[in-house]
């Protein structure tokens, strides 16, 4: 692979993220993911992966689906992946991910999955009727990292603890087996925009889920759309503090200024030394100018990618070619160390 101005073997490692094709791709996902690859597909080896196996741990319309796999595609080559440089493809289109998952969950322990916070809040308090795909999860996360040996992979603040078991399971294997066929995954979370949380809900992160659409800004949303959450954006009666100790206790609004700061490439402190003493209302005006001017051109650059669905699909399958001949390799490599008899 070839890409900007650093050549493969200078680069500084192999990137791995992804994303689930659920539908209403929002500001952190922009924010928290995509826009960090985009700084960073210069200079590491980048594979994104749009994660459908993910997407069916829970119920999902397979028309949706489908029109929602073109539509995360098309969400971050607007926003600036180059899927010439990188490879850009549906997780479903490369078997190695399920065929290495499958070995990961004789690595796994029950213990290590019994913790993950994740399976706790989407299974509710109905465990026994969640799926059992939902519960194995992130076994299949950590196949999607390992099976490319990824050094790196940039993610928002909510996919910690989904990192730290796949190198729990890369560190594992190696020991199982005594050699060091994987490496340890380093997560890559940086920037104001790793947590993005809720309109509606200072404590709770903005997600594709939430019930309410005023919860989050979607990446499709028209100016005037977005002008209008924002107007209805949860806040508290008192004016913005000057600094951020100001925000502490105050969740609403410190989600608004991070937001801002992390759309307008500022630091929160900046931010504040602007507004402090405002109304929110004056301040919302400024973040929606803001996001506005950010996210329109991305929103119409979607638009035209999702009416030539063809297109995408060409770049996709490109993608899955790329990726899986790497996977390829890395699997038969795996069923070599655990003793997998070669087909001849
Ligand atoms: P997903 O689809 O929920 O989200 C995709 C990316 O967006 C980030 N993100 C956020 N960042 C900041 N604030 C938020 N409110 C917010 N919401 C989402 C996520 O951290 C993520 O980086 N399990 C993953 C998908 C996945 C994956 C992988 C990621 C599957 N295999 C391998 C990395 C590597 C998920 O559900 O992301």
């Amino acid at each position: 692979m070839t890409s900007g101005s650093t050549p493969l073997g200078a680069r500084a490692g192999r990137i791995l993220s992804g994303i689930q094709p659920t539908g209403n791709l929002h500001l952190g996902n922009y924010l928290g993911a995509i826009r960090n690859w985009v700084a960073l597909q210069n200079d590491f080896e980048c594979l994104f992966c749009i994660v459908d196996l993910h997407a069916i741990t829970v119920w999902q319309d397979p028309k949706e689906l489908i029109r929602n796999t073109r539509e995360v595609a098309a969400g971050m080559i607007a926003a600036g992946v180059d899927p010439v440089a990188n490879a850009l493809f549906v997780q479903s289109h490369v078997p190695g991910h399920a065929q290495l998952a499958w070995v990961f969950n004789c690595v796994a322990r029950i213990g290590w999955l019994n913790r993950m916070t994740q399976f706790k809040d989407k299974a509710g308090k109905n465990r026994e009727a969640a799926s059992v795909g939902l519960y194995v999860y992130p076994n299949l996360m950590a196949a999607d990292i390992l099976v490319y040996k990824a050094t790196h992979v940039p993610v928002g603040e909510d996919q910690k603890q989904h990192l730290e078991l796949a190198r729990d399971i890369a560190q594992k294997f190696n020991i199982d087996f005594g050699r060091e066929v994987f490496p340890l995954p380093e997560p890559v979370i940086r920037g104001p925009g790793m947590r993005v949380m809720s309109l509606r809900d200072g404590q709770k992160k903005m997600s594709k889920s939430d019930e309410s659409d005023y919860s989050r800004i979607a990446m499709t949303d028209s100016r005037d759309t977005i002008a209008l959450k924002i107007q209805k954006a949860r806040t508290d009666p008192n004016p913005l503090p000057s600094d951020i100790a100001g925000l502490e206790g105050r969740p609403e609004a410190a989600n608004l200024v991070n937001i801002c700061a992390a759309l307008s490439d500022r630091t929160a402190e900046d931010i504040l030394k602007e507004i402090g003493g405002w109304q929110f209302s004056q301040f919302k005006t400024q973040l929606t100018e803001v996001a506005v001017s950010l996210l329109g051109p991305i929103n119409a650059e979607m638009a035209r990618l999702m009416n030539d669905p063809a297109e995408l699909d060409r770049i996709l399958a490109r993608g899955a070619e790329r990726a899986g001949a790497i996977a390829e390799a890395v699997l038969k490599e795996v069923y070599g160390v655990v003793g997998f008899l070669p087909r001849r």
